[in-house]
């Protein structure tokens, strides 16, 4: 039975478990691999200007840069003047962007800008907020080029006016990206400081940063949803790219994928490898979130700035590895026209950028991770494998690579090549041994034999995974996150506690809660954990035979409740277990999928009354 798009739409919310037999996301825009370009925000904050956009521009241009793939020019926070009311046109500082003084009815433009920058080959950005206000307006004070004139006059953001601005922004100005912030929603309550001081009119808050139960999570994404259907509507084409900046805040961890081509995951970034750490966490456990299309960001690049400037090019490397391996969108942020040649070149690296770049869009899964040393893996378009080493910690540490990481035959030789050096690395058996200085990643293609004689793990292609339901009940924050100093915390205020909803959400190669996958003592080093009431999504490739996995309660279950795994296959239901229950032993699951296109794997718990969410695993979960 197939469904139309509105009736799968009314069925997921009123059946969420039923399976649908259709791929549920819909794409936002456009971005079948992960964005790639330069924005002004960490590079000169509220100190943009045109000259300055269009200097970074001529670099990318002129160093090659843009031929290596960035190509998306964003003007961050800082451009706007104020909102005419006659009209409710937006303004643009013209002492800032001085072709923006086009005059006439339209008083000002930034289409000159956005045809310069098209001229040049490039693709432009800007930036708004959901709310009636900005981020800067709140936070940067300070600044001479915060929006000007009366209240009225100074609500720049999307709130109230999404459908006009919009047309503006993709219509008249011609932009391809836009940058959609949320201070505008958490920032202007009443206590806040912009309100108290009568600057600003009270908003909200509907989101609660480090508090998604005191966010309006519904509300939040609404909004957002709204901008999704106005740019689908100025551009039906679908050729852009729509960046949603909430800050991992109101769980937007597991609904950005529904309204934006990409979304943040965490708060700020900074130049300061602790904080980057902190940023990357965010990203490393959500690999069933992210696929061609959809991406999670942990924010724009440091690479130029502090901890990873041209003195740092250890800590650069890293930081642009580490991006690489989970897919993520790579922002160059630093001022181009004074990076070094070093720099440039390290941006350029063709084949770190091939792994970012991968067709086949799958975000890296964590093989190994403990407090100073992890190990990730990329499945690759055409099989082969990426693999990033990290020293995390603060002394030279030993890591061992196995071929079980990289999920290869252990009797078989893997072949290496390194990734920066751009040069074969060697060979190895079963396993190998490598020593890294501090903070320091290497970065690998891998080549060998799969370790199945048929198929492949579930868990090796999250990209072509969709967490239709994720089984959470209540949400509760992810404590898998390096709680790094943010430059405005102070050991006397609250401090750095997790504050990220998405913990429970399935996992590759790991429980929901981050354990080793287990079912009665029976440990799964590949498979799917997830929480029961959840629907899985996976698309298969054409000619896929059957699916097996043995599947079970998980050991670590929190709730003892009894659980029914079933197989449906392109709407239909392909293969069942009984209700099982905390200690039995794994049963195997087999399902027939010739013909099929789309499984969903459904954990639908029996009865009520778990104590606690009940946590499955699919053991070894594999396509053959
Ligand atoms: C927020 C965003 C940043 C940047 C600033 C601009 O903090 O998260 O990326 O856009 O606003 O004010």
């Amino acid at each position: 039975m197939t469904l139309s798009l509105a009736a799968v739409a009314v069925q997921a919310q009123q059946q969420p478990l039923a399976p649908t037999g259709r791929w549920a996301h819909q794409p936002v825009g456009s971005a079948p691999t992960p964005p790639m370009g330069w924005s002004s925000w960490n590079a000169f904050h509220m100190d943009l200007t045109e000259q300055r956009v269009i200097d970074s521009a001529q670099v990318i241009v002129d160093s090659g840069l843009a031929a290596a793939g960035y190509r998306n020019i964003n003007v961050d926070d800082g451009w706007w003047l104020q909102r005419r009311l006659a009209d409710g046109r937006l303004q643009v500082r013209t002492k800032l962007f001085p072709t923006a003084a086009t005059g006439g009815a339209a008083g000002t433009s930034l289409r000159p800008f956005t045809d310069k920058i098209h001229a040049m080959g490039l693709k432009a950005g800007l930036y708004s907020d959901i709310g009636r206000n900005a981020c800067s307006q709140a936070y940067n004070t300070d600044s001479p080029n915060l929006p000007e004139g009366t209240q009225a006059e100074r609500e720049v953001g999307l709130m109230g006016f999404t459908e006009r601005d919009i047309a503006l922004f993709f219509g008249d100005w011609n932009f391809d990206f836009l940058k959609v912030d949320g201070c505008g929603l958490s920032s202007y309550g009443k206590d806040r400081l912009p309100v108290t001081s009568g600057r600003f009119r009270e908003y909200g808050p509907t989101v609660v940063e480090g508090n998604a139960n005191q966010s309006d999570v519904e509300g939040a994404r609404a909004l957002y949803a709204r901008v999704a259907q106005s740019l689908r509507a100025v551009r039906p084409q679908g050729d852009y790219v729509l960046s949603v900046c909430l800050w991992g805040a109101a769980n937007v961890r597991s609904w950005g994928a529904e309204v934006g081509t990409m979304w943040r995951t965490s708060r700020d970034i900074a130049p300061r490898f602790s904080q980057m750490l902190h940023n990357f966490d965010t990203v490393a456990t959500r690999e069933l979130y992210a696929g061609p299309g959809r991406w999670n960001d942990p924010d724009m690049l440091e690479i130029g700035n502090g901890d990873f400037d041209g003195d740092h090019l250890l800590e650069a490397r890293t930081h642009l590895s580490l991006w690489a391996i989970v897919a993520a969108p790579l922002m160059i942020g630093t001022d181009l026209a004074k990076a070094s040649p070093a720099l440039i070149d390290l941006l350029k690296a063709p084949e770190v950028l091939a792994i970012n770049q991968d067709a086949a869009g799958h975000q890296g899964v964590i093989a190994y991770a403990d407090s100073d040393r992890e190990i990730l893996v990329k499945t690759l378009a055409d099989g082969r494998k990426a693999v990033l080493l990290f020293n995390r910690g603060e002394q030279p540490a030993k890591l061992t690579l196995t071929a079980e990481h990289l999920k290869m035959d252990v009797k078989s030789p893997i072949v290496l090549r390194d990734a920066w050096a751009r040069a074969d690395a060697g060979s190895f058996t079963g396993s190998r041994e490598f020593t890294l200085q501090p903070r320091e990643t290497l970065l690998f293609t891998a080549t060998g034999t799969h370790m199945l004689p048929r198929g492949y793990f579930v868990s090796e292609r999250p990209g072509q995974v969709f967490v239709a339901r994720d089984g959470i009940r209540a949400l509760e924050a992810d404590p898998v996150v390096y709680r790094s100093l943010p430059s405005w915390a102070r050991t006397d205020s609250g401090g750095t506690r997790p504050a990220y909803a998405g913990w429970g959400a399935p996992r590759a190669d790991a429980t929901p809660y981050d354990q080793t996958l287990s079912v009665r003592r029976q440990v799964f080093r590949h498979g799917i954990g997830a929480l029961a009431d959840s629907r899985l999504q996976v698309q298969l490739p054409a000619g896929s035979q059957r699916l097996v996995a043995q599947v079970g309660v998980d050991d670590s279950t929190r709730g003892r409740g009894r659980v029914r795994f079933e197989v449906w296959g392109d709407g239909r239901r392909l293969a069942a277990t009984p209700p099982m229950a905390f200690n039995e032993p794994a049963r195997e699951l087999v399902a027939d999928l010739r013909g099929v296109r789309l499984v969903e794997l459904v954990a639908r718990e029996q009865g009520a009354g778990a104590t606690g969410p009940v946590v499955v695993t699919w053991g070894a979960a594999r396509i053959e």
